[in-house]
């Protein structure tokens, strides 16, 4: 599965959404994330993001957020068409520590 990871926060482009052929990503406020059971390891999504926030997780070090990822996409509602980023997504973009700050 693919995981969307901490760097998409307060950035939610959705570019992925518009991209995804089996619609498995899922919405919070800040972020989306990704549900591991629906996902088929496509990989289109990964180059869409302009803020680089999702990986396979194949990669090492995504504990943290294949759980966010597992948690969240049982609770937030399915989105399956692009929405407009928040306004002030490119000043988030590559910030350090986003989780800590905005995830609530
Ligand atoms: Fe969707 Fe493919 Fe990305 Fe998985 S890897 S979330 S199936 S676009
Ligand atoms: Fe987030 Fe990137 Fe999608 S910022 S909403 S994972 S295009």
């Amino acid at each position: 599965t693919y995981v969307v990871t901490d760097a998409c926060i307060r950035c939610k482009y959705m570019d992925c959404v518009e991209v995804c052929p089996v619609d498995c990503f899922y919405e919070g406020e800040n972020m989306l994330v990704i549900n591991p059971n629906e996902c088929i390891d496509c990989g289109v999504c990964e180059p869409e993001c302009p803020a680089e926030a999702i990986l396979p997780d194949t990669e090492s070090g995504l504990e943290q957020w294949m759980e966010l990822n597992s948690k969240f996409s049982a609770e937030w509602p399915n989105i399956t068409t692009k929405g407009d980023a928040p306004d002030d997504a490119d000043d988030h973009k590559g910030e350090e520590g986003k989780y800590e700050k905005y995830f609530s």
